[in-house]
């Protein structure tokens, strides 16, 4: 076991810092400076190190290429007024990356590696932290397979990778999403809980066919009989009927346990809003769009933060929603989140490691 305490550290000759356009980010295509890495060899996880930004050289063979053992997380980073850098609850994504390892058969990550990698890249690269209200550094957490190996079984093997983006919002405007009910995300007993690369692969195809018709996103419904809506692809969703917050439940093992979507809840049920935790059925959604019940829809995630829903298809007919005002809950959830996480109040539910 190696000294968690004592990691090496390879700068970076120069920063490409100078060379970064922070009013233009777009999101996940700049990549901050250094990177953590950690080997996981012979029952161990070996040479924490970070490292400058690189490309990494892999074997045609590797296991992760033919066989998705790939899982990953996103956290953010914020900076307060006095320039100390802010991470938004990097226990939970710790914990939530050691639930995704264990369904797809890979090494668990143990917490010091995960926090002492990340707080110590975050030191390096704070410079990267964008300083505009809305912007933050994008944290991307990995692990994947390394075996040189064709056959199926866990790779031997593993890499766990820390790098970082500054960026600005995932999405820019509100969402246009269609609820889908051929296509199936996730199923009991199968990945759709767990933070799995290949979740995401195949979600592209069906969510292309949306976006091809003018959509930017799904709303995943379940795989057994379609009657039930799940999350979207880029997010956990959210709907106000009436006066009650109304998202789906994470027990069915189909849906993401979002950090978001547990910080909503728990700020909507601190501030005194009416919130369960259920399947919403399709005709449910249908009934409220109809009779106009529907108050606000909006997707909650850590790239998308709260993302508003302008338009949702359904039945194939489009329903567009009323614009939210300062009013809404989700402009009054995504303040305090934003004012929680770059230190502006008071972080009453212990969320915030600053650095
Ligand atoms: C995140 O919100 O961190 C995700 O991993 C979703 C992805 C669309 C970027």
């Amino acid at each position: 076991m190696f000294d968690i305490s004592n990691i090496s550290i390879e700068k970076i000759s120069e920063s490409k810092i100078t060379q970064t356009d922070f009013d233009n980010l777009t999101f996940g295509r700049v990549f901050s400076d250094h990177m953590f890495v950690a080997d996981y060899k012979d029952g161990e996880w070996t040479s924490p190190r970070i490292v400058p930004y690189q490309k990494l050289a892999i074997s045609p063979a590797n296991a992760t290429l033919h066989y998705a053992q790939s899982i990953f997380e996103g956290l953010k980073a914020y900076k307060d007024q006095n320039g100390n850098a802010l991470i938004f609850r990097p226990e939970a994504n710790w914990a939530r990356m050691n639930e995704s390892a264990k369904r797809m058969c890979m090494p668990e990550i143990p917490e010091e590696i995960f926090m002492h990698g990340l707080e110590e890249l975050i030191k390096l690269d704070k410079n990267w932290i964008p300083n505009q209200p809305g912007y933050s550094l994008y944290i991307r957490p990995f692990m994947f397979a390394t075996d040189e190996y064709v056959g199926i079984r866990p790779s031997d093997t593993y890499k766990f990778i820390i790098f970082t983006c500054p960026v600005s919002k995932y999405y820019a405007k509100p969402v246009r999403v269609k609820v889908e009910t051929k296509f199936t995300r996730a199923f009991a007993g199968g990945t759709g809980y767990a933070k799995a690369a290949g979740n995401y692969g195949a979600a592209l195809y069906p969510a292309r066919q949306a976006q091809n018709m003018g959509y930017d996103q799904l709303i995943w419904t379940d795989g057994l009989s379609h009657s039930k809506i799940e999350e979207s692809g880029t997010m956990n969703v959210m709907f106000i009927i009436n006066d009650t917050l109304i998202t789906a439940p994470t027990d069915t093992g189909t849906i993401l346990k979002g950090i978001t979507r547990d910080s909503v809840l728990t700020l909507a049920r601190d501030k005194g809003l009416k919130v369960e935790e259920r399947s919403l059925t399709v005709e449910e959604l249908y009934q409220a769009l109809e009779n106009g019940t529907l108050k606000e829809a909006f997707g909650t995630g850590t790239a998308a933060t709260i993302a508003n829903i302008e338009l949702i298809n359904l039945r194939d007919k489009d329903y567009t929603l009323p614009t939210p005002t300062d009013s809404y809950f989700s402009k009054q959830v995504y303040k305090t989140l934003d004012q929680i996480k770059t230190g502006q109040i008071p972080d009453k539910f212990d969320w915030i490691k600053t650095i």
